[in-house]
């Protein structure tokens, strides 16, 4: 069964310039509007080249996927527009990374169980109406509940086409029966679906590690889905942390 969870892993194999998992069927975000949102990058000036999304959850930390883990990484904050200086924007070079212990990164499989990982920041982040970090969701969101999901992924899919501006979209929390209807076997307890059954809406390439939030607070972090991003039937999976918050809380207190 070809079940990628990947828009995240194409970009990866395939050498895409690009690179891994956001959003179709979405409009801008209001700029600044997700505070919390950052972007991960491999190299920062043009051109750049966006990997995946993360959410700041302190003035020193980010979580984000564990998949989206490379020797370092270019964090940009207060960021919109990506290819224009508009000022709130704060750059960091991150090499501190915390991917759950239980994350094996297996493309064979594509084993994406405990896909979440923490970031630290070598200095603190300057906090401000552009720069804020969102409090994680301790109680697990129920089905129906809508939330909304942001990044800088692609907006069409397979011929992907990537904006230089956030995206934002309101998505809904999936019954996990759906969810394992249509990944079968690969749904762990730990992993959610939100979407659309339809389709039509949801993470793709480059979206990967980005915020899911409901009510809120950070319920979710863009793990993967299916190759065609938004197809009918085959939701966005995101790792659920609530799940985690006893992992997030010791590692932010250890480190
Ligand atoms: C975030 O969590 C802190 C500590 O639990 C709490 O005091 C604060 O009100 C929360 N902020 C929001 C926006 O929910
Ligand atoms: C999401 O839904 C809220 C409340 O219904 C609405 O105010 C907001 O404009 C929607 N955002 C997007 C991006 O569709």
């Amino acid at each position: 069964m070809q079940l990628g969870f990947v828009c995240a892993l194409l970009s990866l194999l395939a050498g895409n310039s690009w690179a891994d998992t956001r959003a179709i069927g979405a409009q801008e975000c209001h700029p600044n509007s997700q505070p919390w949102q950052a972007g991960l990058f491999y190299v920062t000036r043009n051109p750049y080249r966006l990997l995946c999304g993360a959410t700041l959850v302190s003035d020193r930390w980010l979580l984000t996927a564990a998949h989206c883990q490379r020797p370092f990484l270019w964090v940009r904050l207060g960021e919109h527009h990506l290819q224009k200086r508009e000022g709130p924007e704060q750059l960091f070079r991150v090499m501190d990374f915390f991917p759950h212990p239980g994350f094996k990164q297996n493309r064979i499989t594509q084993d994406y169980k405990d896909d979440i990982m923490l970031i630290r920041l070598p200095r603190k982040a300057r906090l401000g109406p552009a720069v804020q970090p969102l409090n994680v969701s301790e109680t697990c969101v129920s089905p129906g509940t809508q939330c909304l999901i942001s990044g800088w992924g692609a907006v069409s899919s397979p011929t992907v086409h990537f904006p230089v501006t956030l995206q934002c979209a309101n998505i809904s929390i999936l019954e996990p029966r759906l969810c394992q209807r249509a990944y079968p076997g690969q749904i762990s307890k730990g992993m959610l679906c939100a979407g659309l059954w339809e389709g039509g809406r949801g993470s793709c390439q480059g979206d990967s590690g980005g915020p899911l939030v409901c009510h809120g607070t950070l319920a979710g972090v863009v793990s993967g889905g299916s190759e065609l991003c938004s197809r009918p039937h085959h939701p966005g999976v995101y790792s659920s942390v609530c799940h985690y918050v006893r992992w997030i809380r010791k590692t932010m207190e250890e480190y």
